[in-house]
Parts: structure tokens; C-alpha cells; sequence
């Protein structure tokens, strides 16, 4: 028993010990990948690259290398004859997945779909300037083949999709995700129905104005500060597209970007993003380089930040303590618009065809959308040149749009390009999640709603790092839902959220 016991020990050092070297690589990358949007000049960019894959190339030798594969053997046998105790078993089994996941795909797939993937990037680049489906669709091909190429190799129960969708949200299914995204297809379609005949006409460009960026950069940095963002382990910066990463949880960055015309643009990725960081930040330091010490999943992780940007950075009580500080900085054009006029404006519900434009009522809808042609094209029984016909008429079934053009229809995205498919639904889960988890807080913490109309939001961010981010992966997701909320992921809370919000706004 001793024996076993200095053995389990010494095995379990040494995990540790590679992880650790792992993590350590995977933070430079990041940091890396931060330079490049925030501060690279443009010529870097090759060299950029290629640093990158090597790093890439490290880790992956490193991971699937003869003596790590042995290393999890021997600690597999411990685990096997229940020698493990509840934190090691979580370290172990997660690793074991992962181990086992990328061990299937040879080495020769990977770069196949990896070189794909980055040629793939620039045409589809192309095709949209163009509006030119047809110039992205041998490439679209390719990557559907080869992604239906790793399903296959990863092996899965029911339909290929799975083995994709569990790379971003593991342990969900695709049935499980239909069964949802149907009942919340059907009340979100007849919803915005409802919405469309309403009397009150909201026009949103009211909230137009001249902000100058360091003016905004300002407010947002008080807001996200407000929100609890940890300007000692963290920073705020500029880059095209809103970003955040985190190389450690001391050291979480976060990127926004500006619109002299439009305050919300700016201000409303920079919450988006703190929600993300605040996640991040909240793990736990001495678990870093394990999964303890990691994020549950891409849904999960999206429901942080939608917490913050809608649930809470669209609620009246928020602005209510916000909004004065908001019209002495900025008079114009806030000085004769009222709370209430102010808050029907920030949450204004129209379709449009830009999924990252689109409203809390609609931005679901452009998510089911991609979710069934996606699964439909790794099952087979759609095909890639039928693309744009599908996506169009389903854009106007499912929010009455019609699509002018490839180019804010089927091309919008860049996700398809890089091979990632199956991540789309994890924003839509992140929405799911995000109202059955404020629900749950509401019931937890009296008076949460009036502690934000006082500025007091320590309560609710510690009760999220509390029972979600001190736990890194304990939990899976579906687990930590049943924990937090005692049932199952259903849609009945965001329906109930949507319903309740939007009836009042729109006097249904
Ligand atoms: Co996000």
C-alpha cells in the first residue's frame, strides 16, 4: 500500500510537472496571438506565423510524445483500481480525453487540415469583398470532407457532429441541442411576430452622437472597473475585432474597439469581454497549468460574458445607476433623453442580417440557423453548393430577412474557413445558460437587482466566482447547471427572461 501510495505520488508530480511546461508554452502563444491584433506591425505577420506553428508543432510533440502516453498508462492503472482520490480523478480523466482525441488524428490529417484551413482564411476573405460564394466553395468543400474525416477518426455514437461539437462544448450532443434549439426556434419566430406588430416604434439613432475614443476609453474603463475587473491583473486595449485571452489568471487581457458615432459599440464589447476576463481572473492561481484551474467549456465561458453584456449591461437597474454618470460625461445627446426613453433605445429589437449586429431576441435565431446547416452538411444530407439558396430561405422564414447578397448572407463568418465547425451553438448555449444562471442568483442573493442600481455589483460577481470560476472543470457543463440551478440546461429561463423584458418594452 505505502509502495503504491509514493508511486501514485511521484506519477502524479510528474503529470503535473509536464502539464505545467505545457501551460507555460500555451501563455506565450497567447501572448503572441495578443501582440498580433493589438500591437504587431503589419510585416510581422509571416514570421508570426511561423513562430506560432512551431510552438504549436512543441506542444503537440510534447503531448502525444511515447513517454507521456506511458506516463498516463501507468497513472490510467491507479485510476482503474480506484487509487485516485476526487481532484486527481477530474486532472487525470480530462487529460485522458484529450490525450485520446488528438492521438487519433495523425499527424498527416492535422496538417492537411491545417494548411486547408490557412489558405482557406484568405479566399474566403476574398469571396466576401467579392460577394462571390462561388469562389469560397471548393475550399468549403474541402474543409467539410476533412472535418467529417475527423469525426470519423474520433470516432462518435449517433451522428458525426458530435465528435466536432465535443471539441468545443464535450459532453453535449447534437440531439440534446436540437431538442432545445427547437422549442426555442418556435418561441423566438412567433416572439419577434409579435414584436413587429407592436405600436411602439423605438429609433435607436437618437443615441447618435460624437464621442471622442479617449473620452469613451475613459467611461469604459469606470464601467469594467465597476464591474469588478482587475486593472492590476489585467489591461484594456484596442484592436479591430474584441477579443480576450489570458495567459494566467494574473495577467487577463482584453481588447474593444471604437466608434466615434456610437458609444455602445465600444462599450458594449468592453463588458462583453470583462464578463470573459472576469472568468478568467477568477480561477484559481495555484491551479494554473491543470484543468482545475481551466474554463468548463466555449459555452460556459460565452455564458459569463452575456451575463454581463445583456442580463445585467441592459438592465434598467444598471442604468439607472450609470446613466447619470454617463450624461455628465457625454451631454450630448443624453442631456433630454430620459432613463426610460435611454433604456427602450439600448435595447431596440430589429432583424437584420448580421449575426454580430443582431439583438438579444434575434442573435439566437442566426445561431439555430448555422446549427442545422452546419449538422446538416457533416451528416450529409445537404451539400455545400446548396449553401446560399438554404441559408436565404431560412433567414426568411426564421426572421422574415431577405439577403441581398453572399456577402451579408452566407459569407459573414469567418468561422467555416478555419475549420471550426460546431462551435457555433456554444454561443447559443452560452445565452441558454446565462438566464438560468441569473435566475438562480436572483434567488440566491436578495435584492440583486437594487444592488445595481446602487453600483453594487461585489455580490453577484463573487457569487459567480464562487459556484463557477474558483471550480475550473469539477463541474462538467451540465453538471455545474444541475449544481447552480438544480435542473438540467432547458430554455424555459431565457424564453421566461425574453418574454418578461420585452413584453414591457414593447407593451405586448
Ligand atoms: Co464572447
Amino acid at each position: 500500500m505505502n509502495y503504491f501510495r509514493k508511486m501514485k505520488k511521484e506519477l502524479f508530480e510528474e503529470l503535473k510537472t509536464s502539464l505545467l511546461e505545457l501551460s507555460h508554452i500555451g501563455s506565450a502563444m497567447a501572448l503572441l496571438h495578443w501582440d498580433q491584433e493589438v500591437y504587431m506591425p503589419k510585416n510581422g505577420a509571416e514570421f508570426r506565423a511561423k513562430t506560432l506553428a512551431n510552438l504549436a508543432g512543441i506542444m503537440h510533440e510534447k503531448f502525444v510524445s511515447k513517454e507521456f502516453e506511458k506516463l498516463l498508462k501507468q497513472i490510467s492503472k491507479l485510476e482503474k483500481n480506484n487509487e485516485l482520490n476526487k481532484n486527481e480523478t477530474i486532472i487525470f480523466s480530462e487529460i485522458w480525453r484529450q490525450f485520446s482525441r488528438e492521438k487519433k488524428l495523425p499527424l498527416e490529417f492535422v496538417r492537411d487540415l491545417t494548411e486547408t484551413c490557412s489558405n482557406a482564411q484568405s479566399v474566403w476573405a476574398e469571396a466576401r469583398k467579392k460577394s462571390d460564394f462561388k469562389i469560397f466553395l471548393p475550399f468549403l468543400e474541402k474543409i467539410v470532407e476533412l472535418k467529417r474525416k475527423e469525426a470519423e477518426l474520433v470516432g462518435f455514437e449517433d451522428s458525426p457532429y458530435d465528435a466536432l461539437l465535443d471539441e468545443y462544448e464535450p459532453q453535449m450532443t447534437s440531439q440534446e441541442v436540437s431538442i432545445i434549439f427547437y422549442e426555442l426556434k418556435e418561441f423566438l419566430v412567433d416572439f419577434l411576430k409579435k414584436i413587429k406588430k407592436s405600436k411602439i416604434k423605438i429609433n435607436p439613432t437618437i443615441l447618435n452622437g460624437k464621442f471622442e475614443t479617449e473620452k469613451q476609453k475613459k467611461f469604459n474603463e469606470f464601467v469594467i472597473g465597476k464591474m469588478g475587473f482587475d486593472f492590476g491583473c489585467g489591461r484594456l486595449d484596442t484592436s479591430t475585432h474584441p477579443f480576450s485571452t489570458s495567459f494566467n489568471p494574473e495577467d487577463t487581457r482584453i481588447t474593444t474597439s471604437y466608434d466615434e458615432k456610437n458609444l455602445f459599440y465600444s462599450l458594449s464589447s468592453a463588458i462583453h469581454e470583462t464578463g470573459h476576463a472576469l472568468y478568467e481572473q477568477g480561477l484559481l492561481s495555484e491551479n494554473f497549468g491543470t484543468p482545475l484551474g481551466e474554463s468548463i467549456s466555449h459555452g460556459i465561458h460565452e455564458s459569463q460574458s452575456r451575463i454581463w453584456e445583456k442580463i445585467v449591461g441592459q438592465n434598467i437597474n444598471f442604468w439607472k445607476y450609470f446613466y447619470p454618470k454617463l450624461k455628465k460625461e457625454f451631454s450630448q445627446p443624453f442631456e433630454k433623453i430620459s432613463l426610460e426613453e435611454f433604456y427602450k433605445n439600448i435595447n431596440y429589437v430589429k432583424p437584420s442580417l448580421i449575426r454580430t449586429e443582431s439583438d438579444e431576441v434575434t442573435y439566437n435565431l442566426h445561431i439555430i440557423l448555422r446549427f442545422e446547416i452546419e449538422k446538416d452538411l457533416i451528416e450529409g444530407t445537404i451539400e455545400a453548393k446548396d449553401l446560399p439558396k438554404i441559408w436565404n430561405s431560412k433567414m426568411k422564414e426564421y426572421l422574415g430577412v431577405n439577403v441581398p447578397n453572399d456577402a451579408s448572407g452566407i459569407l459573414q463568418d469567418v468561422h467555416w474557413s478555419g475549420g471550426s465547425i460546431g462551435y457555433f451553438p456554444t454561443y447559443a448555449l452560452g445565452n441558454l445558460y446565462s438566464a438560468q444562471i441569473f435566475d438562480a442568483a436572483k434567488k440566491d442573493i436578495l435584492n440583486l437587482e437594487k444592488e445595481f442600481a446602487l453600483g453594487n455589483f461585489e455580490h453577484f460577481r463573487e457569487w459567480l466566482r464562487n459556484k463557477i470560476h474558483i471550480h475550473g472543470k469539477t463541474f462538467s457543463a451540465n453538471g455545474l447547471i444541475k449544481e447552480i440551478t438544480g435542473e438540467e440546461l432547458n430554455s424555459k429561463y431565457f424564453i421566461d427572461y425574453i418574454t418578461d423584458k420585452y413584453k414591457n418594452i414593447y407593451e405586448l
